[in-house]
Parts: C-alpha cells; sequence; structure tokens
C-alpha cells in the first residue's frame, strides 16, 4: 500500500491506495473553513490548521502502516509554508518505516484524479481550473505531461472567489456564485470575453474581475443576476479557448479537472463542445475535484511502479 499527503493549500488530506489493484483502502480530508471570513486563504492560519488536523487524520490510518511500501506528498506547487507541513510529516514516515518518498506535483495529480481506483488512459489533452491555475496540458504519460497555455493574470477558480468576495459572500467562491447564478439572468449584464482579440491560446481573468467589480458597486443587491452574467463569460472565455484548441490540434481525449471543475453548468457546456468536435470529454468524480490525498497516491503509485520495475 502507498500513503499519500496533501496540503498545498487549505486541505489536510490523507490517502492509503492498494498499488497493485489502485483500490482506495482509506481517505480522510478536512477541508478549512476558517478562511471564510477573510475570502481568501491566509497561509499562516492554514498551516497552524494542517499541523492540528493531519496528525489527527494520520492517527486514523495507523494500522496500516506495517503494509506500506511508499510515501507519496504534493511538494510544489502550492502555499510553501502548508506544503511544508505534509513535506515534513512524508520525510518523518519515510525514515522511520524506511521505504521511500515520492514528490508529487500537484498540477500532475489534479490530471490523475481521472485514474482513481481505475487504469490510466493516456495520452490525454486537460483543462486544470483550480484556485491556483487555469492551463492546458498534454498528458503523455505519467512523466511526460506538458504545458500548453495558461493564465497570464487571474485563474479561473480565483476570479470566481474574487466576485464572491466583492459581493461580501463567502470562501470559496465557485460553489456560492455556481448556486445564486442558477436564480439569475445570465444575460442581464453585457461582460466581454477576455482576449477576444489574441490569436495564440491563452487565458486571462483579471479584465472580467474588474468589469464584474464595477457592475457590483453599482446594482450592490442584483448578486443573482450578476453571478449568472460572470459565470457565463468566465466559462466562455474556457470554451472559447479550448475551441482554438481543438481547432488546431488532434484531439480526442479531454478533460477538465481542478477543483473549479466541479462546476455543472461548465461541464455542460464543455459536454456540448466536445460533441462538437468529436473528443472523448471526461470530469473526475465529484469528490475528488478539489484537493484530494487520493489523486496523490493514485500519481504516487504510477512513479513507484516505475521504480520497482
Ligand atoms: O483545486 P482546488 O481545490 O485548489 C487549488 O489547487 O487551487 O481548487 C479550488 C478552487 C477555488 O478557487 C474554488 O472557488 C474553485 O476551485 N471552485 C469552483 C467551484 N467549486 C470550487 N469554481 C467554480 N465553480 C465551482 N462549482
Ligand atoms: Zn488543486
Amino acid at each position: 500500500m502507498l500513503l499519500s499527503i496533501e496540503s498545498s493549500c487549505d486541505d489536510s488530506s490523507i490517502a492509503i491506495t492498494d498499488i497493485e489493484t489502485k483500490k482506495l483502502i482509506f481517505h480522510e480530508k478536512i477541508t478549512q473553513n476558517e478562511h471564510s471570513d477573510f475570502g481568501g486563504v491566509i497561509p499562516e492560519l492554514a498551516s497552524r490548521l494542517h499541523a492540528k488536523d493531519l496528525p489527527n487524520i494520520l492517527a486514523n490510518c495507523k494500522e496500516f502502516f506495517p503494509k506500506l511500501k511508499a510515501i507519496g506528498v504534493t511538494s510544489s506547487p502550492g502555499l510553501s509554508v502548508t506544503l511544508l507541513e505534509g513535506i515534513m510529516m512524508a520525510e518523518t514516515l519515510s525514515a522511520i518505516l524506511e521505504i521511500p518518498l515520492i514528490k508529487i506535483n500537484h498540477l500532475h495529480a489534479h490530471i490523475f484524479s481521472l485514474f482513481i481506483e481505475k487504469d490510466s488512459v493516456l495520452p490525454s489533452s486537460a483543462l486544470l481550473i483550480s484556485g491556483g491555475h487555469t492551463a492546458i496540458f498534454e498528458a503523455f504519460s505519467y512523466n511526460d505531461i506538458r504545458l500548453i497555455a495558461s493564465s497570464g493574470d487571474d485563474s479561473f477558480g480565483e476570479s470566481f472567489d474574487k466576485v464572491s468576495k466583492m459581493m461580501g459572500l463567502g470562501y470559496p467562491g465557485g460553489p456560492i456564485i455556481e448556486k445564486l447564478a442558477k436564480k439569475g439572468d445570465e444575460d442581464k449584464y453585457k461582460f466581454s470575453i477576455p482576449l477576444l482579440q489574441k490569436k495564440d491560446i491563452s487565458f486571462s481573468y483579471s479584465g472580467l474581475k474588474n468589469a464584474t467589480r464595477l457592475a457590483i458597486e453599482k446594482n450592490e443587491n442584483d448578486k443573482e443576476n450578476i453571478s449568472a452574467s460572470f459565470q457565463k463569460i468566465a466559462t466562455a472565455h474556457l470554451l472559447r479557448e479550448c475551441k482554438k484548441y481543438f481547432q488546431r490540434n488532434e484531439v480526442s481525449n479531454f478533460m477538465v479537472v481542478g477543483g473549479a471543475s466541479a462546476n455543472l453548468y461548465m461541464r455542460d457546456k464543455f459536454t456540448t463542445l466536445c460533441a462538437e468536435f468529436n473528443v472523448k470529454i471526461q470530469f473526475p468524480k465529484l469528490e475528488f475535484c478539489s484537493d484530494n490525498g487520493a489523486m496523490v497516491g493514485r500519481l504516487a503509485i504510477e512513479y513507484f511502479k516505475d521504480m520497482n520495475e
């Protein structure tokens, strides 16, 4: 079995996965709600909460320690003070149990969230939409994952967080805005799609964020319509850039991963776009969209198998 740890942001999570069958034996996650009032994650607070929560989760799976063959841990990218909490725990376990430590890239782990309890099917292209990133990758194998395009400023998830904060609502903003948007008129505010003039494929959310800020300042109480209009254009930008990508490349498999891939409005639009281009689309199970230890473990298994062949 392989034990994996995730602490790159505000989720403390540990998983234990059976290396041969890829079945999850144990998976626990504590999401830090303490940041809600601040409209974003406070690194110092997050770090202290990981220091409290990770050992508590670890205590719940100690019966499996004798069966462990390796430890996987998210090592980058993320908040340095919170990553360190997981890395410290992983280094300690690896030293005491005398088993190898496998350091995992958080973004690549999100791609492997699709293969939890399954065999991996690659190559595939992937759109990662999270709080920290908006990017297209091409994954050829577990250790050959290439960055194709990314955001020059804010990320998709982050723009939901900021819009929620500007309306005086909580963190994370994604689920809050998506819920409000369901009751709103998405055509009430005419925001423009970012980077319309640009030929190359890239993402930008700071302009849309500022346009939404102006709408909020003028129409404070129109939260549902503002949310719906913002979500429509935020998603239209993803769709437009991915459409360019499909037009210019031979794409057969596509996945949308990362915390914001839980957004059902976006899922629906991407399902339609991919059908048009005859591209097979996949999304992670809802429970594996946001940061979790299981996806870290699933990718670490690939590294472990390679080391032991
Ligand atoms: O992958 P993740 O858990 O953490 C990072 O690696 O950043 O992603 C968290 C992000 C937050 O910005 C959150 O607001 C966003 O994902 N998110 C959503 C939704 N659920 C979570 N964004 C839009 N719609 C959602 N339903
Ligand atoms: Zn993430």
